[in-house]
């Protein structure tokens, strides 16, 4: 068999899977019996824009708590956002709770690639993927570390995200009818370990033989990307409402569907551009201000500035709860809060130490 050829190069990734597959937690090991269609779904959505050293605990965490889709699904939003928090891209888990809830309505996950993609929340990715993984359809998995490998097999030079389609087409052209849960995670696991975006371990690429990029030299080259827009940075305010008699601070839940949607968080000011500096909050009197923390996100970075407010009567709060300070780290606020809390909390320790 020709090396370069669809077929031998699939046989070829195969066979190295066989002998190097990462064994994780959500996987069955290549020739055992399939995996748990809600193990594979929950691990996909974990791992979009995540790192698989990011989703470990938290996949522990979820399938002990919650160890089948119908106990998933009766779960308060709450309870689940909360035990999302810090994992990020929090519309995962909105749309993670309407997968959970329909799939247990219908009594079981679809079998298809198809009837998976019909589900809420679930998206092309996704159905490729545990139509693959958890039940063997043929179906073509493609996420980073897919388009990195494809790009550089077969020589593609133009600039991602351009050149998606062309790489979904190799993709699909190596892609076996049988075994191709195992050929995705055979390509994923070459992209995080082998073929990696620095430094390319070639010497022990399973198909370094029919790999254009490597012939030409410069494998590391691949893929090119389109530059990126330098990110806007946006100014916002959050406040530490603490009520010292009780060790109190007052938090809120975000909002519906925005940024951060349905997580606990500390008061803010909405984000908007605020040029003044005066820390003025939500209630008149003393404020101080503990300094700032940054956070980047998919479209924006936020420079976040915190105000303290010390006290024990507070009017007009609105809608929330006090939450026990010493408890904080229970609260599921998400990283950005969970820092401007860090930074509260390490001002307070800085005035006792003054007094
Ligand atoms: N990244 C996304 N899904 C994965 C999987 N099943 N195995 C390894 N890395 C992954």
């Amino acid at each position: 068999m020709d090396a370069s050829s669809d077929t031998a190069i699939a046989a070829l990734l195969l066979d190295w899977y066989d002998v190097h597959a990462r064994d994780l937690p959500w996987r069955a090991l290549p020739g055992s019996s399939s995996p748990d269609p809600y193990r594979v779904w929950l691990s996909e959505v974990m791992l979009q824009q995540t790192t698989v050293a990011a989703v470990k605990d938290y996949f522990a965490a979820f399938t002990t708590r919650w160890s089948t889709v119908e106990a998933l699904a009766a779960a308060a939003d709450e309870e689940v956002m909360a035990a999302w928090a810090g994992l990020g891209y929090y519309a995962r888990a909105r749309n993670l709770m309407a997968c959970a809830r329909e799939v247990a309505r219908l009594g079981r996950f679809p079998d298809t690639e198809e009837g998976l993609r019909a589900l809420p929340g679930l998206g092309a990715y996704t159905a490729a993927a545990v139509a693959a993984i958890a039940f063997g359809r043929r179906a073509v998995v493609v996420d980073a570390n897919v388009e990195r490998v494809v790009s550089r097999l077969f020589a593609i030079e133009e600039p991602l995200p351009g050149s998606r389609p062309a790489i979904r087409a190799k993709a699909d052209a190596i892609t076996p009818d049988a075994r191709a849960g195992d050929f995705a995670q055979a390509m994923m696991d070459l992209g995080a370990t082998v073929c990696t975006s620095r430094n390319p371990r070639c010497l022990l690429c399973p198909i370094a033989a029919p790999c254009k990029a490597r012939r030409m030299g410069d494998p590391a080259r691949l893929p090119v990307k389109a530059p990126k827009k330098a990110k806007a940075v946006r100014q916002g305010r959050a406040f530490w409402i603490e009520r010292e008699e009780t060790s109190e601070v007052w938090l809120v839940r975000r909002p519906g569907s925005g940024m951060l949607g349905g997580m606990r968080a500390l008061p803010d000011d909405g984000w908007a551009a605020r040029a003044d500096g005066s820390g003025n909050g939500p209630l008149a009197g003393p404020w101080e201000s503990a300094g700032k923390v940054g956070h980047v996100f998919t479209h924006f970075a936020l420079e976040l500035n915190l105000s303290v407010y010390l006290g024990d009567r507070f009017d007009g709060l609105g809608e929330g709860e006090w939450w026990p300070i010493d408890r904080i780290d229970e609260a599921g606020l998400p990283t950005l809060f969970a820092k401007a809390a860090r930074l509260a909390l390490a001002m307070a320790v800085d005035e006792k130490e003054d007094a």
